[in-house]
């Protein structure tokens, strides 16, 4: 069963849960600000029962591209339980956010792991080819480090797909 609820109407035990569930699946690479970045959008669960065995969040971000701030559905936070994966969870927790993704965003953007890439490129996103860059506080800075890892879900917006994608700010990993 799938859950799908804003943040504020997620109760705190689950809230808790989830994030104990990221923090075991990255196996301790799973920072706070990672967590941080999960909140304050739509949060979609997995559930067995009354156990949680997966998580996904979207979250809104402006994505720079082609002079257009672009309002972007940002995937966070993707996570199923080791046990429980390759048994549709995270595909189910994707469709959720993906119809959310086509009805009230220009695109949606995340930056994949290497299990997320499978995933992902399983549903159709696509590899992002361009640069990427961040606007920080000292201006718009290359994330060279990330190209190649960013996926977009393209919508309405016009991409494209060799020129640059730059994301707004944030404190930990700005993508
Ligand atoms: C990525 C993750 C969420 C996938 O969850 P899942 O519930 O196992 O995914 P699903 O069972 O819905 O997989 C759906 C499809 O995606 C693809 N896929 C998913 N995981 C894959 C993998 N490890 N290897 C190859 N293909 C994979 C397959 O096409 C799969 O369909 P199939 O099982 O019929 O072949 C899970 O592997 C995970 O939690 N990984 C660790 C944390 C992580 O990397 N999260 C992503 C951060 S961006």
């Amino acid at each position: 069963m799938i859950q799908v609820a804003h943040t504020a109407d997620v109760d705190p035990a689950t809230l808790r849960a989830a994030r104990a569930l990221l923090e075991r699946v990255f196996e301790g690479d799973f920072a706070d600000s990672d967590w941080e970045h999960s909140l304050g959008g739509m949060h979609a669960l997995a559930w067995e029962g009354d156990e949680l065995v997966g998580h996904a969040s979207l979250i809104q971000r402006r994505l720079l591209h082609r002079g257009r701030a672009l309002r972007a559905g940002y995937v966070e936070g993707v996570g199923v339980r080791a046990d429980r994966q390759r048994r549709g969870h995270g595909a189910a927790m994707m469709d959720a956010l993906e119809r959310i993704i086509r009805s009230a965003y220009d695109l949606g953007a995340l930056g994949a792991s290497d299990d997320g890439a499978r995933l992902y490129e399983a549903r159709g996103w696509t590899r992002w080819p361009g640069p990427t860059s961040a606007i920080t506080p000292e201006g718009v800075i290359r994330t060279a480090e990330e190209d190649g890892c960013i996926y977009v879900l393209t919508g309405a917006a016009e991409l494209d797909l060799g020129g640059e994608l730059t994301c707004d700010w944030r404190d930990g990993d700005v993508w």
